[in-house]
């Protein structure tokens, strides 16, 4: 079995990804270890999941610092006071800079709810729905200087119904999520997935440009 991937965990709201990631570590022999979820916000309901699992907390607001540059210097600091091998986005809404990205380069990965690269950015459900679009779902992957651009590890489809909203597709695709966001992370603590020259790979070989692919 792998040796423990340290892992830290950054939240900006109510953490149900971090829930998942949670309840995946402590139920079976995953190698990842959870030593701490960092906030951007004070009152991120995430904050009370992690200190309910005993999971270090810290809470870095963005509004204290003076500019995008000095809050990713303090949050690369408190993140590397926890040495971790991984470092977890999972609703962490802020854009990160260069520096900070080229910091964890090949150990940074982020989950967003589209099949990117569709629907970057925000309203991700209501801007599938505008399209017509009959499917829609959520991605994980590596995080690179591009915004919601890295190199996908998975992702999971969920057909849109004729009778959805942007709240009752946001509701299924958060589903899809809190499955396919622990597997990633456990891959990686299990030494399968790295992010090589030419993309993502899982067990030695390149993942197809959708990374793993799940349809429901
Ligand atoms: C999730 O839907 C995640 O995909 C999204 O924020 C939500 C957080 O939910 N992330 C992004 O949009 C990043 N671009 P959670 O706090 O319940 O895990």
């Amino acid at each position: 079995m792998a040796s423990t991937c340290n892992v830290v965990v950054l939240i900006s709201g109510s953490g149900s990804n971090l829930q998942a990631l949670i309840d995946s570590i402590s139920h079976d022999d995953n190698p990842a270890h959870i030593c701490a979820v960092i906030a951007n916000r004070a009152d991120a309901y995430g904050l009370e999941r992690a200190k309910a699992a005993g999971i270090a907390t810290r809470v870095l607001d963005h509004k204290a610092f003076d500019g995008r540059e000095a809050f990713d210097g303090a949050l690369i600091e408190a993140i590397d006071a926890f040495e971790p091998q991984l470092v977890v986005l999972a609703g962490f809404m802020r854009i990160l800079t260069p520096d900070f990205v080229r910091h964890y380069a090949g150990r940074l990965l982020n989950i967003h709810p589209s099949l990117l690269p569709k629907y970057k950015g925000l309203h991700t459900h209501q801007r599938a729905l505008q399209a017509g679009d009959c499917e829609h779902g959520c991605s994980v992957h590596f995080v690179t200087e591009e915004l919601d651009g890295g190199p996908l590890v998975v992702q999971a489809v969920i057909p849109v119904q004729p009778d959805d909203s942007a709240e009752s597709l946001a509701q299924r695709v958060h589903e899809q999520e809190h499955l396919i966001y622990p597997l990633a992370v456990r891959w990686f603590a299990e030494e399968r997935l790295c992010l090589g020259e030419q993309g993502a790979m899982l067990d030695g070989q390149p993942l197809p440009s959708t990374g793993h692919l799940f349809r429901t």
